[in-house]
């Protein structure tokens, strides 16, 4: 029996997307992911539905909004347009549409917020710690280095000390871990599954949901000091979105079967936080947390500043939809990390799509026109096949109910596998039956019952693939002479060979024309060429190195922001109980300093003084082992044969001390 059965309905959801920027790959990779299984459980006759939508409060949002001179429901609006136009260019069948700067979403907010503080399960308190603005979280100290950079994205740390309001996730510990003990396939992978146990075994922590130093939020029901943390605002869009808590609505239908697939990333705030606020609530966890992995480009990090950012609207454009919804599904095993090459797309292409899916359609409607002038020999004739024939038939069957059983453990690419284990078979099935040696003569018993068998593979084929590459199995359909729409087939009608009707074949255009590789490297030379010309601002006959970096560009003004001057180590100190750590007391021209700096294991005292070195004035301080650090020296680090060495930023000897680096 599959969990489907099971459990009757199926409600999914898409993690909310950020609209600080345009949509990438990734986006398009989670979305696709969710169409292919919301429309494989229609297909499949359950009631499916599908939401996604737009995150819009938050600190992110109000920067991207304030660096361009809008407010931020401008921005918005705006950038939301975005999304909705790549969900129908991609074929999205989502059934809402959701906004968290939506009225029906911020009374379900505000109402969660509420009942909480009702019930005692969110209480007022004060808050300091080290905050991360990018990924808008505070950062447990546990997990901060002395660089206080972010566990996560890398980017430096912010301290921040506010009034906060707190929900005791520490008292669902352990609830949750029942909770993931009774229902080991709520989070899925396996592997997933082990790191967020282990998270949660490993004690938790009450947790603020609320700010007062941002403005762009939903305010506190009673207290608009404060806004509600933007993860829990967001986390409520599955539940405002079908209509809770109103009576009758379609959260009551919906809700025990709702499943959230996100990526990596995000696992916790969906499989941790988002459980345990909904158990003190009193409603029921998501029956499933999926969370697949991240794509790189040809080997690398996505980076704007490098212009390896996919684009989803250009590789549809060059490729089309279903090559490309084929190709994200087909080339990782879903869950794992990929890599995305535009020439193992072509390649799929290729060899997929056109060789082998586009040729058994292709021959075995010529064969059809050819042999029987595109009349399809009738279903009574399969009552006479051989062995052969019923290994095929059998083959098909098996596949359906493979694909069903791999597509509710969300393993895609193993379904589309699966399904192309049908085609290869027809295929062959050509090759050995060998219908052009069959003779042409009307009635020819062996040819009508091989080209039925034939054309009953391509009808489930058709019916399978469609919520994979809906626009191809129209027209597979089509071409099969078949009425209607493949959108109203459903798999528990599905009989092999059940239509006497008489059927004629309109054989059409090629489904996916093969694409010439050396052609297409020429063409895909020019067009990195033109977007480098675009990154550097120059011709593309220039071969000016372009920078590598990992991170997203930046403006002159923030860069101008920080102070850094040249400063003279006069004297170093070691710190008790803190083997790595210096005290360095260093004169920055205007005033002496103290800074706390973790290079201990690097210089010995006397290496240091009397350096000249480079250090970030403008830092907010902060306190190490008890000692306030005033600043933060530069230096380069890297990895020799496993080993760490850094190089502290230097200037010339007889430099004048207190000078800002420009
Ligand atoms: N707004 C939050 C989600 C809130 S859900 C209540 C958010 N938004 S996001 O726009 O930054 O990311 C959305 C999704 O895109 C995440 O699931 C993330 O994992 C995914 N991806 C972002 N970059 C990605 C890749 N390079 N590859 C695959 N998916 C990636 O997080």
């Amino acid at each position: 029996m599959t969990e489907k059965d099971k459990r009757g309905g199926f409600y999914l959801t898409t993690p909310i997307y950020y609209v600080n920027d345009v949509p990438h790959i990734g986006h398009a990779y989670t979305t696709i992911a969710c169409d292919v299984l919301a429309r494989w459980h229609r297909l499949a006759g359950d009631e499916s539905r599908f939401l996604t939508g737009t995150d819009e409060h938050g600190q992110k949002i109000q920067q991207a909004a304030e660096k361009r001179g809008m407010t931020p429901i401008q921005l918005c609006d705006e950038v939301v347009v975005n999304f909705k136009k790549l969900w129908v260019k991609l074929g999205i069948s989502n059934n809402d549409f959701i906004r968290t700067t939506e009225e029906r979403h911020i009374k379900v907010a505000q109402y969660f917020f509420k009942t909480l503080l009702e019930k005692d399960d969110i209480y007022k308190g004060s808050y300091e710690g080290w905050y991360c603005v990018p990924c808008e979280t505070y950062v447990p100290d546990a997990q901060i280095g002395d660089e206080k950079l972010c566990p996560d994205c890398r980017r430096p740390l912010t301290r921040m000390s506010e009034e906060s309001y707190f929900f005791r996730l520490s008292k669902y510990e352990d609830k949750l871990i029942e909770y993931y003990e009774k229902h080991p396939d709520a989070i899925m992978p396996k592997a997933r599954y082990n790191e967020v146990m282990s998270f949660i075994k490993s004690g938790l922590q009450d947790l603020s949901i609320s700010r007062t130093t941002l403005k762009w939020g939903i305010p506190v029901p009673g207290d608009d000091k404060h806004v509600i943390y933007v993860w829990l605002d967001a986390l409520i869009n599955y539940i405002s979105a079908v209509g809770y808590p109103t009576p009758g609505e379609m959260w009551e239908k919906h809700w025990p079967n709702v499943r959230h697939m996100v990526g990596k990333d995000i696992i916790r705030f969906h499989s941790v936080i988002w459980p345990a606020i909904l158990l003190a609530m009193g409603l029921n966890p998501p029956v499933r947390v999926f969370a697949h992995g991240w794509w790189t480009v040809e080997g690398e990090k996505m980076s704007k500043s490098k212009g390896n950012v996919v684009d989803p609207f250009e590789m549809v454009d060059l490729y089309g939809t279903d090559a490309f919804r084929y190709f994200v599904l087909r080339e990782v095993p879903f869950g794992n990390d990929g890599d995305f090459s535009e020439l193992g797309m072509v390649q799929r292409i290729n060899s997929d799509l056109a060789n082998d899916l586009g040729n058994l359609l292709n021959r075995t409607l010529q064969m059809i026109e050819k042999y029987r002038d595109a009349r399809l020999p009738e279903a009574g004739s399969l009552s006479r096949a051989n062995d052969l024939d019923l290994g095929l038939k059998k083959t098909a069957h098996d596949v359906v109910s493979k694909m069903d059983a791999e597509i509710d453990d969300f393993a895609l690419e193993a379904a589309l596998k699966t399904l192309w284990s049908l085609i290869s078979a027809g295929n062959k099935y050509i090759d050995e039956t060998e219908p052009w040696r069959l003779g042409r003569k009307d009635p020819n018993d062996r040819l009508d019952v091989v080209l039925r068998t034939l054309w009953e593979v391509l009808r489930i084929a058709s019916i399978l693939v469609f919520p994979f590459i809906p626009e191809t199995a129209r027209h597979i359909w089509q071409q099969l002479g078949l009425k209607g729409d493949v959108d109203s087939a459903r798999l528990p009608g599905w009989r092999w060979g059940d239509s006497d009707a008489v059927i004629d074949v309109k054989k059409g255009d090629v489904l996916f024309p093969r694409i010439d590789i050396a052609k297409w490297k020429e063409e895909k030379s020019a067009r990195d060429a033109t977007k480098l010309a675009a990154l550097t601002g120059s011709d593309c006959s220039s071969d000016a190195p372009i920078e590598e970096s990992s991170f997203d560009e930046t403006e002159i003004d923030d860069f101008k922001k920080l102070e850094i001057r040249v400063a003279l180590i006069e004297q170093v100190e070691t710190v008790d109980k803190a083997n790595k750590l210096y005290k360095l007391h260093i004169d920055i021209g205007r005033e002496k300093r103290v800074i706390v700096s973790s290079i201990r294991e690097f210089f010995k005292p006397e290496e240091l003084v009397g350096k000249k070195i480079l250090v970030l004035c403008n830092l907010k301080p902060a306190k190490f082992r008890g000692i306030e650090s005033n600043g933060m020296l530069l230096a380069a680090e890297a990895d020799d044969g496993g080993k760490e060495i850094i190089s502290l930023a230097t200037v010339d000897p007889d430099f004048p001390v207190g000078s800002l680096v420009h």
